[in-house]
């Protein structure tokens, strides 16, 4: 059987502004140097990623539809639409790919509004509160998921 090891990383809105954004909820790291973390970590893992951002509702939902046959697993941070987006939802649905979500802050220590996630029931866990390095708990998860 092939390797299972490509994952999509989706970061949804907002998220393209860290280092511009409450240094308290969220560090100081930029998103690209995010990204070059969690490309290290991947590697580190034998994993390859892809990236993915937008603060575009839509053209989320539109590239979780495209995953089909390109990717073995998924890491989503979809920033605010987390609480209330129904159409990310059903796109993770119909997507079907082993997810973890992830926050960098801790959302059930935060706003009632926050604490409650409507991508959570199609995500096999969710990371939260641990800054940056939730995403290599995320990638662990995955991994250890994918390997069986
Ligand atoms: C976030 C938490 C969300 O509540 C918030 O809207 C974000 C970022 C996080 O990573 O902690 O934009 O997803």
């Amino acid at each position: 059987m092939s390797v299972r090891n490509r994952i999509e990383i989706v970061h949804g809105v907002n998220l393209d502004q860290l280092g511009r954004r409450e240094e308290t909820m969220y560090g100081g790291l930029s998103f690209d140097a995010l990204e070059y973390r969690i490309t290290a970590w991947a590697s580190e893992l034998g994993l390859t990623t892809r990236f993915f951002q937008t603060n575009h509702e839509g053209e989320l939902v539109e590239h979780l539809h495209t995953l089909e046959g390109l990717a073995d697993g998924l890491l989503i941070n979809p920033g605010a639409w987390t609480h209330y987006s129904w159409a990310i939802r059903d796109a993770l649905e119909i997507a079907a790919l082993p997810a973890v979500e992830v926050h960098l802050s801790d959302v059930q220590q935060r706003e009632e509004w926050r604490r409650h996630s409507v991508v959570a029931d199609h995500c096999l866990s969710t990371v939260s509160g641990k800054g940056p390095d939730g995403y290599r708990d995320a990638l662990i998860l995955i991994k250890e998921h994918l390997d069986g």
